[in-house]
């Protein structure tokens, strides 16, 4: 299998903090990768300096071979690296439905002249949105709740529906930032299940960021482990387990 992500090099300063550290490692094409380490480690730094949000202080990100160090975020998006955020993104007053399709419209093809003016090619791809849009509420298992309004769904549904947010825009690399933050564990437990169909039927790449020890070993094939903006490990979730500084300085932290 190849890679469809290289990080090389990868740094990121604040002043004189080195929150990422010539951090090198890759994303296999098709595959679940897990990115951990304790809070402040440099995790979700270094989801912002793949998608662009945050320039990179030296080193380079490769997607599908392709060099995307420092893009803009929306040209990253649209060359199929999407991600969700550590602290929920929703246009928390529109509904759940509406949420979907916004994001369905910015992958849409059609000019603004089209929509203006109505033309059949609009009306094609308004229809071609809506099922979209009504697809992956389906297999989110968001269908039943498409009228709701953001903000009142449950913290669980809200972080599915970022997922469906991201998944909208046809991703090839999906990054997720601690998608079962605030779940309990029935709900991660079906969180974790469904990152994997969701993978299986897209057929797309996942990395994700995450806390919960279970989700990770459960899921991920590849983990990557940081600690102060360093990589400390990577590897497969058995070698991980069993690597001595991985587990003095994460997993026996003792609040895992
Ligand atoms: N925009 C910023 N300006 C200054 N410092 C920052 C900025 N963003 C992140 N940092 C610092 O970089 C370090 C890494 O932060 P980051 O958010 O990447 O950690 P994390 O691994 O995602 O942690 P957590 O598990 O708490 O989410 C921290 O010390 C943080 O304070
Ligand atoms: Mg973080």
């Amino acid at each position: 299998m190849s890679d469809i992500l290289r990080v090389r090099g990868l740094t990121k300063r604040f002043g004189g903090l080195a929150a990422v550290n010539e951090v090198d490692f890759d994303v296999r094409e098709g595959g679940i990768s897990g990115l951990i380490g304790p809070n402040g480690a440099g995790k979700t730094t270094i989801f912002n300096l793949i998608t662009g949000v945050y320039k990179v202080s030296s080193g380079t990100v490769s997607f599908g071979g392709q060099d995307i160090t420092d893009l803009e975020p929306h040209r990253v998006a649209g060359l199929g690296v999407t991600r969700t955020f550590q602290n929920i993104r929703l246009f928390k007053n529109l509904s759940v439905f509406e949420n979907v399709l916004t994001a369905c419209h910015a992958s849409a093809s059609y000019g603004l002249a089209d929509s203006l003016l109505r033309l059949p090619r609009f009306r094609r791809e308004e229809k071609a949105i809506k099922d979209k849009a009504d697809g992956l509420l389906e297999i989110l298992g968001l269908a039943d709740r498409k009228d709701a309004i953001a903000n009142g769904l449950p913290y669980g549904l809200q972080r599915r529906l970022e997922i469906t947010r991201a998944l909208a825009l046809d991703p090839r690399l999906l990054l997720l930032d601690e998608p079962a933050a605030g779940m309990n564990p029935d709900e991660t437990e079906q969180l974790m299940r469904l990152i994997g169909e969701i993978r299986d039927r897209f057929k797309l790449s996942v990395l994700v960021i995450e806390h919960h020890m279970d989700l990770v070993m459960g899921l991920c094939e590849h983990i990557v482990v940081l600690n102060f903006g360093q990589k400390l490990a990577d590897g497969a979730p058995d070698a991980i387990r069993g690597d001595k500084r991985v587990v003095e300085a994460y997993l026996g932290g003792g609040d895992q």
